[in-house]
């Protein structure tokens, strides 16, 4: 079509009305959506997200940050300048369209993982986000007593979402009764000061994450793990916890841990 004329939807896609959009840093920033009534998705897990602004639009996998009974759907996105989709997405106003492929899936999900006391999700950057519906899911606290939720980023205003998610959902009518006392959060940087400092893969080998947090190490017997961030962060804890006898889940054979990879460019 020419400039002004609107391009078609692609099959199996909705398209959805921006409803608000909070930039956290000059690399990060949250947005929610409508929610189409017939959606319907495991919280962990993510859907293609594109713009109607090409024949061809570009999609990327972006994980629901919204808890499956949220009204809006949410989603936490890095900004690239040069990312084929973020460069675009990162200027969305509420009003404006984004699309959404109409299958969801993941394999960060309560069902992959096998009966067990605690669930630690470990989460670097935007990794953040599935967990971010997780916590705010009933059923999370039905499967296990307690969360540990640790989100470890460059500089202390990249964990600004995290920290607000975490107060919010505390305060939230629904959930605040599952979290007091059973959602654990810690923090950390690697580049800028802050109350805890370090990798997450250097804070748990030390064993500087339990001491620090007061709780027990981690153990096959009594916990699972939720593992989301970059490529390198997701193959360093792999080898951790597997060393440490955790074995992979998946839908088909729920296991002792689950990762998967979060949303780059
Ligand atoms: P570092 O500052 O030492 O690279 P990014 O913003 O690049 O996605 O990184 C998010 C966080 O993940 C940073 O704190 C970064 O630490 C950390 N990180 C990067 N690589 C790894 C890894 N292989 N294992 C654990 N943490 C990592």
């Amino acid at each position: 079509p020419a400039a002004g004329e609107a391009f078609p939807i692609p099959a199996n896609v909705y398209a959805q009305t921006v409803v608000s959009v909070k930039h956290y840093t000059d690399r990060l920033f949250s947005f929610r959506i409508t929610r189409p009534q017939a959606f319907r998705f495991r919280s962990g897990e993510f859907v293609m997200i594109g713009l109607p602004n090409a024949a061809k639009p570009v999609f990327r996998a972006y994980s629901i940050a919204s808890p499956n009974w949220d009204e809006e759907v949410e989603f936490y996105s890095i900004k690239v300048p040069d990312g084929p989709l973020t460069q675009h997405l990162q200027n969305i106003e509420p009003g404006d369209t984004v699309l959404m492929r109409q299958k969801s899936t993941g394999t960060l999900v309560t069902d992959a993982l096998s009966p067990g006391k605690r669930v630690f999700m470990l989460s670097t950057g935007t990794g953040l986000a599935p967990f971010a519906s997780l916590i705010r899911d009933p059923e999370t606290y039905e499967k296990f007593d307690e969360i540990i939720l640790t989100h470890t980023c460059r500089d202390v205003a990249e964990l600004d979402y995290g920290r607000e998610l975490v107060a919010n959902a505390a305060q939230d009518p629904l959930i605040g009764e599952f979290t007091e006392g059973r959602l654990h959060h810690f923090c950390s940087t690697t580049r800028e000061p802050s109350e805890h400092m370090g990798r997450i893969t250097d804070l748990m080998t030390s064993g500087q994450l339990y001491e620090k947090m007061g709780i027990a190490p981690l153990d096959p017997k009594t916990d699972r793990v939720m593992i989301c961030g970059s490529m390198e962060m997701l193959r360093d804890l792999k080898e951790i916890v597997e060393k440490a006898g955790f074995e992979e889940g998946s839908l088909a054979r729920p296991g002792d841990f689950v990762v998967e990879r979060a949303f780059v460019g």
